[in-house]
């Protein structure tokens, strides 16, 4: 698929998204390019009256927000109205990849204490069948750091530390390639009982919907 078409598509699912946004929501903003161009779009809307309270799961989605005129908020107790974010791999069921980024904790965080999680994609990030494209990004602690790794090159066909990265949360991400994912979940559960282990780029059965950008034209898979 070529740039040009999978931004349309990114656009497109970003249209599509800001029809769920109503006013004296609590929303969370997700990381990436396509909740970029959502982040665009929602902005035009507070221009024009549309009261919402913005949740970012990134320091650079907060920057972006803040800098559009969105009202952000980082402190936060309750449950959000919804969560809107991208993914880098969607299979069949509507489990995830996520954290292309590096912002997946901050991402599962606030998508685990969302009423709606909603996906945006463009359709070159649909897999059919079991996930199986994306090397999973791990969030691990630097504190003996080799530790952890050893522990998940011995579950992985191969890992690699991400080169000059460090996220949010002052952590590094390893991205791991278990080739395909029968079991996202059980996979999922063993590299969290890692110690070290922070966060899985797995995002198992929490999407309520994926909206997924085709050109210039949009459709919704639910769950
Ligand atoms: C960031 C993420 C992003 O949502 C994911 O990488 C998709 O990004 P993009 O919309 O740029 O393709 O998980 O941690």
């Amino acid at each position: 698929m070529s740039d040009k078409i999978a931004e349309e598509g990114k656009l497109s699912a970003a249209k599509r998204a800001l029809s769920y946004v109503k006013d004296d929501m609590t929303i969370g903003l997700g990381t990436g390019s396509t909740t970029a161009y959502f982040l665009r779009l929602l902005s035009e809307q507070v221009c024009d009256g549309l009261a919402i309270v913005g949740i970012p799961t990134s320091k650079s989605t907060e920057k972006m927000a803040r800098k559009l005129g969105i009202k952000v908020a980082t402190d936060f107790s309750g449950i959000l109205d919804a969560d809107f974010d991208g993914a880098d791999e969607v299979d069949s069921s509507g489990n995830l990849v996520k954290g292309g980024g590096g912002a997946l904790t901050r991402e599962k965080i606030i998508a685990s204490n969302s009423r709606k999680f909603i996906v945006l994609v463009d359709d070159s990030k649909l897999t059919e069948g079991h996930l199986s494209r994306s090397k999973i990004p791990v969030e691990i602690l630097p504190f003996m750091a080799q530790l952890t790794l050893n522990k998940l090159k011995t579950m992985a066909i191969s890992c690699e530390v991400r080169k000059s990265f460090t996220t949010d949360n002052g952590n590094y991400i390893v991205d791991c390639n278990f080739g395909k994912i029968d079991e996202p979940g059980h996979l999922e559960s063993q590299i969290k009982m890692i110690p070290g282990v922070v966060e899985v780029g797995l995002f198992v059965k929490m999407a309520n919907k994926i909206i997924v950008g085709s050109g210039d034209s949009s459709y919704e898979l639910n769950y």
